[in-house]
């Protein structure tokens, strides 16, 4: 029987932050919810979190129903924060501490853990180059760990020591409960610390099993912003080598970030500085240009985004063309081999097969039919300060340059509208319809002239 606690209650003061430490996102996403996920994949009979400063944000964050919260009103230390769990967890379980702060941990080693400590006590420890700010495991003779000191806490001689505390061990709940009983808080921090319990197993004969991770990284603890991006830097190259793996060609893998989901297709090309949010999906043979930033959408087969496209709740056909400086937000819907181009803006707009959007225009609220034109500069009115009204232009239609649709209006099938219009009524279809006033040219006219400044 397993009880996962997750220690999530400290201050977080490194980080400078009003957010409490562990909502601060890794690729998007609460640190803490990483954790929560590995600890869900160990399939544990109940995972505990020690909560404490911003409790309720965390809890409202995390609003998942699986976790018990439990509340450490005044951040005392680390066994003083595990002994608030205990009082829930009953006594033949094992107990699996992990951090909130150490999201990047990974199921397989906490299943090695488990293993190793049986109904001893498991520690996770690593070897680092720079052990600095971590707890530094004692050794004796025999090569058993015979205490954890923290950095604070401990001699020259200790501080040379390279194997660390990684903060995650797995207890055995009887004996861990008496434990944290006789821990005192006599240390340079004036906190009850959670390793003072490994010195009282070996007291008691309790063996300590040392599993020491040969991936630093995945017990990179996040106290800090550069903490914070070191673990960020970590999450998306893991993501890059994934996709890469699966066939995706990333220009440059440093250059890549995945805030959420991202399937991909054979033979996709990412370029680099890409954003993927959301849930995002990539049929195959897609080209994304460099610096898009892709939310929430769908692109179909062999079309091509060109560079510097923001992509918001999108569905976007098969051979279809968008950007360069294009931003589609949601509700657009391209159909196949539709054109979309540079400095064009659509919102909840149906952009039918074939058709071309392709310079400096607002398509918004817009039902635009198949081998439609919108020229150069053309908008939609779709707001008059109230509401928003609705355009249809039907199939074959050709918007001269510089069009504004006045909405409500319909375009009719394969109707043609001059350039420089505004469109306020119905346009019927295969008809030419003009709105700008005759040209005319007016001989003398002088162009206003800059009053001289007074005095100058
Ligand atoms: C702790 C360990 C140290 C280890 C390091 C690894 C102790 C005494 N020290 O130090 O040996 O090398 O982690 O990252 O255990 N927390 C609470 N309540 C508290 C205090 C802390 O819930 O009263 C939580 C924090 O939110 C955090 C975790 O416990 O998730 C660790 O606390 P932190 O203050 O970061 O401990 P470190 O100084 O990093
Ligand atoms: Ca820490």
């Amino acid at each position: 029987m397993l009880s996962v606690v997750v220690l999530a209650a400290g201050q977080g003061t490194r980080m400078r932050s009003s957010l409490p430490k562990v909502l601060h996102p890794i690729a998007g996403r609460p640190m803490l919810g990483y954790v929560l996920e590995t600890a869900r994949a160990l399939q544990p009979d109940a995972i505990y979190v020690v909560h404490g400063y911003g409790g309720d944000r965390v809890r409202s964050a995390l609003p998942e129903p699986d976790i018990q919260w439990v509340e450490q009103a005044t951040p005392l230390g680390t066994g003083h924060a595990l002994q608030q769990a205990m009082l829930a967890i009953v006594d033949d379980h094992q107990v699996l501490v992990l951090c909130g702060d150490v999201p990047l941990i990974r199921a397989q080693t906490l299943q090695r853990l488990r293993q190793m400590a049986g109904e001893d006590l498991g520690l996770l420890t690593v070897l680092l180059a720079d052990p600095s700010g971590y707890g530094r495991i004692v050794r004796d003779s025999a090569g058993g760990v015979a205490e954890i000191v923290e950095e604070r806490d401990a001699s020259a001689v200790q501080r040379t020591i390279r194997e660390v505390n990684t903060g995650i061990l797995c207890l055995p709940a009887a004996r861990v409960r008496s434990w944290l009983n006789e821990v005192r808080c006599s240390n340079v921090q004036g906190e009850y610390y959670l390793t003072d319990v490994i010195a009282l197993a070996r007291r008691d004969g309790v063996a300590v099993q040392a599993l020491a991770t040969s991936e630093p990284i995945e017990v990179q603890g996040v106290n800090d912003r550069a903490q914070l991006a070191l673990v960020e830097r970590a999450y998306q190259q893991r993501e890059a080598q994934r996709l890469m793996r699966l066939g995706v060609s990333l220009m440059d893998p440093a250059r890549f970030d995945l805030r959420g989901r991202l399937v991909c297709g054979t033979d996709v090309t990412i370029d680099v500085n890409c954003i993927f949010a959301g849930e995002v999906e990539i049929a195959d043979g897609v080209y994304i240009g460099p610096n898009c930033l892709i939310r929430d959408s769908r692109i179909g087969a062999n079309t091509r985004i060109a560079s510097h496209c923001d992509i918001e709740g999108a569905i976007i056909g098969g051979d279809s063309q968008v950007g360069p400086f294009a931003r589609l937000r949601p509700g657009t819907r391209m159909a196949g081999g539709a054109k979309v181009g540079n400095f064009v803006e659509t919102k909840n707009a149906a952009i039918g097969k074939s058709s071309k959007v392709n310079h400096l225009s607002y398509i918004g609220d817009t039902e635009l039919g198949a081998g439609v034109n919108v020229g150069a500069g053309t908008i939609t009115c779709n707001y008059d300060g109230a509401n928003k009204h609705h355009t249809v232009i039907e199939d074959d239609a050709f918007i001269g340059s510089g069009t504004q649709l006045v909405a409500p209006v319909r375009i009719g099938r394969g109707a043609t509208i001059g350039a420089g219009s505004t469109i306020r009524r119905d346009a019927p279809e295969g008809t030419l319809t003009l709105s700008a006033t005759p040209q005319k040219t007016i001989a003398g006219w002088r162009r206003p002239q800059k009053k001289p400044k007074p005095g100058g």
